[in-house]
């Protein structure tokens, strides 16, 4: 069975006092319910040594960041490597954002290093994948969301790919508060499987965990998670408050 994964992206979010007390009351809060989920918190990289060290007890949390680059080391002004994050403790990285595609110009071709550098390092990375709501309207989002896979992660061995999480985010789902509904995901979510059966096989597949993301809040995550081919949820906005990143949690365990 696939372990459901309830992941919180911070994004540009917080201050270093302001997170760990967000992480420390998730930490209570997920205790309160004995859940079932992994739950990992991305957070900006400054704070991440401090979150891994609150969490690295816990056998269902982890700590993510949000990016990377693909480099180990070198003269690369502003940048941080796999290396440095794994060593502050780091298990999860988002790779492929649409907000790193769509403000900072991250392509998939570049996005499959980076991929790749966060494997070698040991870590899993989160990949996100989605069109935009042109892209939707004129029937283009299986293609879109097919090259992105194709061109960002088959390049991998299937061991490999095996430690990826795929995450769906449609663009017009991310931060609109207008997510996708359960049959819109799970449509999409069945065909992404589907491809990775066609390229990798069935029983890749069948172990893929795919999260969807895009507006995700308490109560509707439950019909979300409710669906076969959704394994878990990548949370924005509402991951910033414990109670609501926990009653997803409890959502999750709960279909
Ligand atoms: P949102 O963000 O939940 O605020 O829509 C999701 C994301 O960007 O990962």
């Amino acid at each position: 069975m696939r372990t459901r994964i309830v992941a919180g992206n911070w994004k540009m979010n917080l201050g270093l006092e302001s997170a760990q007390q967000l992480a420390t009351d998730m930490l209570e809060l997920y205790e309160e319910t004995a859940k079932e989920a992994d739950v990992v918190l991305c957070a900006p990289f400054p704070f991440l040594h401090a979150i891994s060290e609150l969490v690295k007890d816990h056998e269902k949390f982890f700590c993510g960041a949000q990016n990377m680059y693909q480099v180990e080391q070198g003269a690369f002004t502003g940048e941080v490597s796999a290396t440095m994050l794994t060593s502050v403790g780091v298990d999860y990285v988002i790779i492929g954002h649409s907000e790193r595609r769509q403000l900072f110009g991250e392509y998939d071709e570049w996005l499959a290093l980076k991929v790749q550098a966060v494997l070698d390092a040991g870590m899993r990375p989160i990949f996100c994948i989605g069109e935009t709501l042109e892209q939707r309207n004129t029937g283009q989002a299986l293609a879109v969301v097919q090259h992105q896979m194709r061109t960002g992660l088959f390049h991998l061995a299937a061991e490999d790919l095996n430690k990826v999480v795929i995450a769906y985010e449609p663009v017009w789902a991310i931060g609109t508060g207008i997510s996708a509904n359960r049959i819109q995901v799970q449509e999409m979510h069945a065909l992404i499987r589907a491809f990775v059966h066609e390229n990798y096989g069935l029983e890749l597949a069948a172990e893929m965990q795919l999260l969807y993301g895009g507006s995700v809040k308490p109560g509707m995550a439950k019909e979300v998670l409710s669906q076969p081919d959704v394994d878990g949820v990548l949370v924005g906005g509402a991951s910033l408050k414990a109670d609501s990143l926990m009653e997803i949690v409890k959502d999750s365990d709960t279909v």
